[in-house]
């Protein structure tokens, strides 16, 4: 018993000893270690502060850069989950903005390439931290990996586009950790001018909307948009409208303006979040409620994230070129379409007020002669015009799957590869493994199909949902090791395949152009194909024209 002891002291100690420590520009930090799949030893930095926690005062503000300390600070376990409704990714507090560092190599001589990745969960949910978006299989590759929180929902985005409520605080946090990563990364080994942007849903949005943000250029050098891009309707509506609605949800009056904020300060977090489900308008839709919005030009020299629709501004060629990766899965929010079928009472509802719902739920306007004909366009296409009933699970499927996700991917890629002055890498990820973010629901065994955030197994190791870490016993595991090459060859080079290899069956991924619709397909192999879902996009393409020449207001 006591030789246990004495030797399980001998152990932590000799941990402790080897614990990292590194010098920021803010103070030390002492990190700790975990250990890739392929047995490296990952010194982690976790729960760094990149900003002010953003409470009192600092609510609804842009994020206020973090005091330095003295001494050593403990950066060996995850920093708090911003708030939301739903738990599993980590302790929640409203001071949540944290960052973490993974490395396997502190003393460089040859800075490495950096990625930093801002994490999905639709701008009200999930959060950058180990236990979702865990570094072990991405640091067998010599790369620094960076994740980050933002703030989410209304405390994140709650707008009147005027000087009482801007907008965009997430947004400028995301900035906040680009600029913390300028001027700290080298401390990590990383190389402040080899930095990849990454995203995955609203993260990718959020990446699509850095490359046409003023505030973000010179901050990254690649970018890399997983499943989603901003040119959907990211606000449910007008920003102004919820704003108001949730003062009201909070009994807090909605004029005079200043009194309004006033009260909105003094609120707790978990009153917001109280009032998450409020903001449904139809079964769980709209998925995006509070998100990114055009900001004001306030007159004062006030930083702008973003200054007009990102669709104008990449139709412009007004953003940042850089070496693009983008894509989507096979499947994303098919889903969807089940949910409402299984439920007799949504079924009914959509079948009876079809006009009214599907701009909620396929997120675009509301209310205009436009949004009706949009509306009658894509009843027909994907319905044939016929009453909803099992009979169009494949039809509404497809239609949250290309609202959502898919077209607006497509036409990002069309957009930035028609300006771009370097390359666009368009993906599909059709690999199924044998888990998944969603199952059959009639067969608890069987995945449901390769929907949204499944590639994403192969990228972090999550254990929260149930998945497992992949060792080489696992029939995923090529799968993992393909998708970690090809993923950091892109941060090191910005080109996903720059020699043949047998792992990846010798492929060398061409660039996408609006001329030649190339797509790499991820699957149990991988294969250059064309034209992906041609007749679906073609039917977006006419619902939602292109303007045949652009006015960009300037500023
Ligand atoms: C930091 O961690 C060390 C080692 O685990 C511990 O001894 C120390 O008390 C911690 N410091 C703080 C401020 O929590
Ligand atoms: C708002 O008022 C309602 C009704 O009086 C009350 O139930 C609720 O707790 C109040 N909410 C907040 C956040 O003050
Ligand atoms: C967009 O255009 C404005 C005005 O010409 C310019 O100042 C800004 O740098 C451009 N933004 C990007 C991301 O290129
Ligand atoms: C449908 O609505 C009725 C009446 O509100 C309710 O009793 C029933 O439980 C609902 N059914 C489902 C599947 O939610
Ligand atoms: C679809 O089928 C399921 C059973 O597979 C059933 O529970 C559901 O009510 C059906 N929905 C409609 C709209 O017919
Ligand atoms: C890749 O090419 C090499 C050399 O031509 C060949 O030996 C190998 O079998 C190929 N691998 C795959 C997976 O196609």
């Amino acid at each position: 018993m006591k030789c246990v002891a004495v030797l399980l002291l001998t152990v932590l100690a000799a941990v402790r000893a080897n614990d990292p420590v590194v010098r920021t520009a803010q103070g030390q930090l002492r990190g700790s270690v975990l250990r890739t799949v392929d047995g490296r030893d990952i010194f982690s930095f976790r729960g760094v502060p990149f900003a002010k926690p953003p409470v009192g005062d600092l609510r609804f503000k842009a994020p206020v850069p973090v005091e330095s300390w003295d001494g050593i600070r403990n950066a060996t376990e995850d920093g708090f989950a911003c708030p939301q409704r739903w738990g599993s990714f980590g302790t929640r507090s409203e001071d949540c903005l944290f960052l973490n560092v993974y490395t396997t190599k502190l003393d460089v001589t040859t800075p490495r390439p950096v990625v930093v990745f801002f994490h999905p969960g639709g701008y009200f949910s999930v959060s950058g931290n180990s236990i979702w978006a865990g570094p072990n299989y991405l640091l067998d590759e010599d790369i620094v990996v960076v994740t980050a929180n933002y703030r989410l929902g209304a405390l994140g985005f709650l707008s009147l586009r005027d000087a009482n409520l801007p907008g965009n605080y997430a947004m400028k946090d995301q900035v906040q950790v680009l600029r913390w990563v300028q001027e700290n990364i080298a401390a990590f080994g990383g190389d402040a001018g080899s930095v990849t942007l990454a995203g995955y849903s609203a993260g990718a949005f959020s990446v699509i909307l850095h490359m046409v943000s003023p505030m973000s250029q010179g901050l990254f050098h690649r970018a890399m948009a997983m499943s989603g891009s901003p040119l959907v309707e990211m606000v449910a509506g007008r920003p102004e409208d919820q704003a108001r609605k949730q003062a009201t949800l909070l009994n807090c009056t909605a004029e005079p303006v200043e009194e309004m904020v006033n009260c909105l300060r003094q609120k707790e977090a978990r009153d917001f979040i109280g009032t998450f489900l409020s903001f449904r308008e139809f079964a769980n839709d709209p998925m995006l409620v509070f998100g990114p919005v055009v900001e004001p030009d306030l007159g004062d020299g006030t930083e702008r994230f973003l200054t007009a629709d990102p669709q104008e501004l990449l139709l412009a060629g007004n953003f940042t070129k850089v070496p693009l990766m983008i894509g989507h899965t096979t499947m994303e929010f098919h889903w969807k379409g089940l949910q409402i079928l299984q439920n007799s009472n949504w079924t009914e509802e959509m079948n009876s007020d079809f006009e009214r719902i599907a701009p909620i739920s396929f997120l675009y306007e509301r209310g205009t002669e436009k949004s009706r004909r949009i509306t009658a366009g894509l009843r027909k296409y994907y319905l044939k015009d016929q009453p909803i009933t099992n009979a169009s699970a494949t039809g509404l499927g497809q239609l949250y799957s290309d609202s959502i996700i898919i077209f607006p991917v497509h036409r990002a890629a069309k957009l930035i590869s028609a300006k771009n002055t370097a390359p666009v890498y368009f993906y599909k990820f059709s690999y199924a493994g044998r888990y998944s973010y969603v199952y059959d629901p009639l067969d608890s065994q069987r995945t449901y199909g390769v929907v949204h955030h499944d590639d994403l197994l192969y990228l972090f190791y999550n254990p929260t949902g149930s998945f497992k870490l992949f060792t080489p016993q696992d029939e995923e595991f090529p799968t993992m090791k393909k998708m970690i090459k090809i993923w950091s060859n892109f941060m090191k080079e910005g080109n996903p395949t720059p020699e043949r290899t047998s792992l990846l069956s010798n492929v060398t991924w061409e660039p996408y152009t609006a001329d030649n619709l190339k797509y790499l397909d991820i699957g149990s192999t991988l294969s250059m194909k064309e034209g992906l879902y041609s007749e679906r996009i073609a039917t977006w393409e006419r619902l939602f024209p292109l303007p045949h020449t652009t006015n960009v207001k300037k500023g």
